[in-house]
């Protein structure tokens, strides 16, 4: 083999029903099922190309190469897919995101499940969607989530995510307001092992996220908005809760956080149905109904410390591009 090479586009999943805490770490299977919504507007490119020219991997983000720990990541979902197709032939990766990267807005999961796909589709590997999000899944969990489109779940100690809805089944629009370009302290992978180890509210959390998932996933299906809420803002802030507990405490809010959930709070009190979940970074996410986007979005906008929103419907399926057009790599 001298070169083979494929480009594939994955879009940024955010859980309505949180994934934190692992019931196998060797495995990276998760300790709670988690159900996500898939994001258009998010979006990840990544190329792979295993040549015979190399003698390691490589990783580049946006033109920059990573080494350590994101490279070794990396380097170990690569070798599983050269495992498969009994390969030895190294690759050089080249990713780009075009939203914040590492600051909790699932830059890792759009990017191992990137990674996943194109590697495979590189060496011609005929593997169903599902096994792909398997091997996703083994990167980081969240991954198994961005290959679908749609409404997706993992389920606890799930090798590979599902489709629970496709895009169009309920199409909300997600605004996510941007409070900090930074990259976060502690990773989401670190952030669950912490928690798990020091959190005596942890058990609850692991506990009680089944009864929240499964309100999650009947009101998506139910298209109920008004199930959905508190069950959404009750996952987040419980998992945030066992954060909280954690020794030392792990905490992701910043005072613009704060700022977002109580613009969310008021809107609610004035009528407009929303509602917003956080994940391992300051950022909010808040979910509407599209006739509500514009009157939200202006609102989040003018909340104190707010950077800037972001506007996305339901996103599609990861997709292999046609090669010779990765102009948006370097
Ligand atoms: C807060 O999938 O990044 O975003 O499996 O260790 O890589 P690893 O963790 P990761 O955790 C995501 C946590 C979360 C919630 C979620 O996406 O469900």
């Amino acid at each position: 083999m001298s070169e083979k090479v494929a480009t594939v586009r994955t879009h940024a999943n955010i859980a309505l029903a949180k994934y934190w805490g692992k019931a196998d770490i060797a495995r990276n299977l998760p300790a709670v099922p988690s159900l996500s919504l898939t994001l258009a507007g998010m979006r990840t490119t990544t190329e792979v190309r295993f040549t015979s020219e190399l003698a390691a991997d490589e990783l580049w983000l946006s033109g920059k190469p990573q080494p350590g720990k994101p490279l070794e990541r990396a380097s170990k979902l690569l070798s599983e897919v050269r495992a498969l197709a009994g390969v030895r032939t190294f690759a050089r990766v080249r990713s780009h995101n075009d939203f914040p990267t590492a600051s909790g807005l699932a830059s890792s999961a759009s990017g191992f499940a990137a990674l996943a796909l194109a590697a495979v589709k590189a060496l011609d590997l005929r593997l169903p969607l599902e096994r792909v999000t398997a091997l996703a899944r083994a990167a980081s969990a969240s991954a198994a989530r961005s290959l679908y489109g749609g409404y997706v779940e993992l389920l606890a100690s799930a090798e590979h995510a599902t489709r629970v809805a496709p895009p169009e089944h309920w199409p909300l629009t997600m605004l996510v307001a941007v409070t900090s370009e930074a990259a976060k302290d502690t990773g989401s992978t670190d952030g669950m092992q912490h928690t798990a180890r020091t959190s005596p509210y942890y058990a609850s959390w692991v506990t009680d996220a089944p009864r929240l998932f499964a309100e999650v996933k009947a009101a998506v299906l139910a298209k109920d908005f008004e199930r959905l809420a508190p069950a959404v803002e009750q996952s987040a802030l419980a998992m945030h809760a066992s954060m909280l507990a954690a020794s030392p405490a792990l905490i992701y809010f910043r005072p613009a956080t704060l700022a977002v959930i109580e613009t969310v709070r008021d809107l609610r009190r004035a009528g407009t149905a929303a509602c917003f979940t956080i994940d391992a970074g300051p950022h909010v996410k808040v979910l509407v109904e599209p006739k509500d986007a514009a009157l939200v979005r202006e609102r989040l906008a003018r909340a104190p410390g707010v950077l800037r929103v972001l506007e996305s419907a339901p996103g599609p399926d990861a997709s292999v591009l046609p090669q010779g057009a990765p102009e948006v790599l370097s």
